[in-house]
């Protein structure tokens, strides 16, 4: 199958532009699919990430998800930085917040177990994928980050979850100055469960599914709910109201402004 026709296949009819679906049999695959932009997650790629896990869960055939990166170069470079200056209202700013929110919950309580088989950069949002995935299989190429800070924002999910999978002292190392974390780092640090050489990645994310798959799926949704119990939707308001302030602050702008116009920000504190 050619890459135009899965994506027609993979959108049900319905208008996704930023993701892919292949999922023929019980191991289905979601394709963040912008390789032109490291695959940055465009306005609508929370909705539709969304849907596609809904669509998964209810079609009675699917038991394990892996999600994925098109391309060689990167899982994802994380929001889609050139569409943030279409937020240009309080009202819109929180609004996409919690519409990003939204969907790394519904990936957390999704019932299918989720993995990320991270192919190249998990930057940003990319990076914050992978910590609402329930387990991280990375090439040997990947790099993660979470560089927020260099555009005057913070990882708004990682913030909340990143301190329970890496630590508080690694994540604000990442948060404050953009570290980035080799694979070899990351498995160390517990940001993924497995290295393996990049031309074996999806390989080796399938034999994982596959040996998820021939357990018993109300075992390991079970067994998902009750790790991720407990977790305190109301941060995600805290969150939520955090951004929205920084993404009208000047910094912001000005951070903004700088990636697109490919130069160094100045920052003012304002
Ligand atoms: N949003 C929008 N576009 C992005 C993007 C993002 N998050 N990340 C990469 N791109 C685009 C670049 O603008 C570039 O587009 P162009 O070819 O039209 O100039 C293209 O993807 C390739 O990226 P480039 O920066 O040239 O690749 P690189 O190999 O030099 O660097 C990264 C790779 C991932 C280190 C770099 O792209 C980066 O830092 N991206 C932003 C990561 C980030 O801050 N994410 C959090 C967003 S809040």
């Amino acid at each position: 199958m050619t890459r135009g026709e899965r994506v027609q296949a993979g959108r049900h009819g319905s208008d996704w532009r930023n993701i892919f679906l292949d999922a023929d049999g019980p191991i289905a695959v979601i394709v963040i699919d912008a390789p032109d932009k490291l695959n940055a997650m465009g306005r609508s790629f929370w909705r539709e990430m969304r849907e596609a896990l809904a669509m998964l869960e209810c079609d009675g055939r699917s038991r394990a998800v892996i999600i994925t990166g098109a391309g060689e170069r990167a899982f994802s470079a994380g929001g889609d930085i050139a569409s943030f200056v279409d937020l240009d209202t309080t009202d819109a700013k929180r609004e996409f917040q919690r519409d990003c929110m939204r969907t790394f919950a519904a990936v957390e309580e999704c019932r299918l177990p989720v993995i990320a088989a991270v192919n190249g950069y998990a930057m940003g949002g990319g990076c914050e994928l992978t910590l609402a995935c329930d387990i991280v299989i990375a090439a040997d190429t990947a790099v993660f980050g979470m560089p927020e800070s260099a555009v005057g924002l913070v990882p708004g999910f990682g913030v909340l979850r990143a301190p329970s999978v890496i630590g508080r002292h690694w994540t604000k190392l990442m948060m404050f100055t953009g570290e980035r974390v080799d694979a070899d780092s990351a498995l160390r640090i517990g940001l993924a469960q497995k290295v393996v050489p990049a031309d074996q990645l999806m390989h080796a994310a399938r034999v994982l599914a596959e040996r998820i798959v021939a357990h018993a799926p109300l075992a390991i949704a079970a067994g998902k709910g009750l790790v991720n119990r407990g977790v305190d939707r109301g941060e995600f308001d805290h969150s939520t109201a955090a951004l929205t302030a920084l993404h009208g602050s000047h910094d912001a702008a000005e951070g903004i402004s700088a990636f697109t116009e490919k130069r160094a920000p100045l920052f003012e504190g304002r």
